[in-house]
């Protein structure tokens, strides 16, 4: 998609030589690795935190030096894809399924960038199903407090088998329709037991790079 590949590669430029990076997750911020790899390959000394197996593959495969965050102190530039953007700069993560790591490379980060195509900018958020990763031993009974709340969960599958995330927790989705006010859901949700993170990603990014797929410039967006 030209949208995401404009959005992606543009965030690259914010990279800066001899500095710590993380890497987001999807196929957004594929086109940001792979612009990456080849300034690398052309010179640019960088270490990266990966937020997920499937980016730490595609990275390593790509010669780009990776780095667990337990190693380092701080992040100087996170670039992650979102699922929902709103005009406040809050989001929903985990579509592909990896809030969790995401959002604590993003805790750890100076300065966080978001690449996304025009689709994912939104009024409100929730029309996105919010994802919930939650410890597998009490699933049950937190799809039951979902339900009953009224709050429309589905447990995430993958082959008929219930999608384990890279931490080995499972998620659920909440299809929410429209969230409110997504402090108060997310204060409510880190609140109950199992639940382990959710894909409400408030106060976090610093800057939001849109890619359209009929122009041929991005659109860039500071907190
Ligand atoms: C991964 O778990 C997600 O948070 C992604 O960052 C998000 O789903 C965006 O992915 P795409 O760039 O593939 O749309």
């Amino acid at each position: 998609m030209k949208s995401k590949k404009l959005a992606g590669e543009k965030a690259v430029e914010y990279i800066q030589n001899n500095t710590l990076v993380g890497l987001g997750t999807g196929s957004t911020v594929y086109y940001t690795i792979v612009k990456l790899a080849e300034r690398v390959k052309s010179g640019l000394n960088v270490k990266c935190v990966s937020t997920s197996s499937s980016t730490t593959k595609l990275a390593k495969e790509l010669g780009i030096n990776m780095v667990p965050l337990h190693e380092i102190e701080y992040i100087d530039v996170t670039i992650d894809g979102a699922d929902e953007v709103d005009c406040k700069l809050n989001g929903i993560k985990g579509g592909g399924g990896a809030l969790l790591y995401e959002k604590l490379v993003a805790k750890a980060s100076k300065k966080v960038i978001w690449v996304v195509d025009s689709n994912k900018k939104v009024e409100t958020l929730g029309k996105f199903p919010l994802p919930i990763e939650v410890v597998p031993f009490s699933y049950k009974q937190l799809y039951d407090k979902f339900y009953s709340l009224g709050y429309n969960p589905s447990i995430r599958m993958l082959n008929e088998s219930y999608y384990v995330t890279d931490a080995q927790h499972y998620i659920i989705d909440l299809h929410l329709d429209k969230i409110e006010n997504p402090y108060v859901l997310e204060k409510e949700l880190k609140m109950m037991s199992g639940v382990v993170d959710t894909g409400l990603f408030l106060d976090m990014a610093d800057t939001v790079i849109i890619g359209y797929e009929d122009e041929d410039k991005v659109k860039i967006i500071e907190r």
